[in-house]
């Protein structure tokens, strides 16, 4: 296949950005999009230019470092699928192909198709974990836990943090990625202990890191290369509605006790 391409490229957060044109040629159709740019750089470092920065790691859909968008959109044109996952033959030959960093205002360019998505770990850091007794590993079936509840709370835990979602939504908002987060562990007995605590701190700690608000689109449910439904986002809504009455009712106790 002979392409043409339009890669993104950009020194910094702040430094010059442009489109760069290359045509490429001889791409196999059964070469994942990666590796098409792993051709592209192999030429540039050939004739001593720089090559273009792009992140990956597992190149299994599991990592979701592969963050870029692909003729506007995130991941590239194929549902459920993450760029490394991409084939391209979902191309045809000629074809013309865009290649931008996600835009988000909470996720900064470092360089070219890369961008700073250390804000997820923020808010993960700010609640998304349960608190464990150490000692010897308890019993795996010690804890039984319904079927229908495990599987809810396995289809949220498939979120892989790539920030397609956030990219894709017209408010940058990371509703869907925190919500997957918050109800996985929401819905499973080990979680509960700080379930409210958890919803109101990674809400509170996504607000500060600049995202921003959702506005029902649904964009970042299309876009979401691991199916993840908006209907986490509604159940995180629920959780942190309780939540915040319950605080405000333990705070109205404490001053009456006084
Ligand atoms: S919810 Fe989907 S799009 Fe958003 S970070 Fe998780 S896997 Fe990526
Ligand atoms: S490189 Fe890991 S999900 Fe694409």
């Amino acid at each position: 296949m002979n392409l043409t391409l339009f890669v993104w490229r950009q020194k910094g957060a702040t430094g010059e950005a442009r489109f760069e044109k290359h045509e490429v040629h001889g791409v196999s159709s059964d070469s994942s999009f990666l590796e098409m740019l792993d051709v592209l750089n192999m030429h540039l470092v050939e004739r001593g230019d720089s090559p273009v920065a792009f992140a990956h790691d597992c190149r299994e859909g599991i990592c979701g470092s592969c963050s870029m968008t692909i003729n506007g959109r995130p991941h590239g044109p194929k549902s459920l699928t993450t760029a490394c996952q991409l084939h391209m033959r979902t191309f045809k030959d000629g074809d013309t192909i865009y290649i931008e960093p996600f835009r988000a205002a909470a996720f900064p360019v470092v360089r070219d198709l890369v961008t700073d998505r250390s804000a997820f770990d923020r808010i993960q850091q700010a609640g998304g974990y349960v608190s464990v007794q150490t000692g010897a590993a308890a019993e795996a079936n010690s804890i039984p836990i319904e079927k229908d509840l495990a599987d809810e709370a396995f289809d949220a835990a498939a979120c892989i943090g790539c920030g397609a979602c956030v990219a894709a939504c017209p408010n940058g908002s990371a509703m869907l990625f925190t919500a997957a987060k918050v109800t996985h562990l929401a819905l499973l007995p080990q979680g509960a202990p700080e379930r409210s605590r958890r919803v109101l701190s990674m809400v509170a700690k996504m607000d500060a890191e600049l995202f921003g608000g959702c506005t029902n689109h649904g964009e970042c449910q299309e876009a979401c290369p691991k199916g993840i439904s908006i209907k986490y986002i509604a159940q995180m809504n629920r959780d942190y509605m309780s939540a915040t009455l319950k605080k405000a009712r333990t705070i109205r106790g404490k001053v009456r006790a006084q």
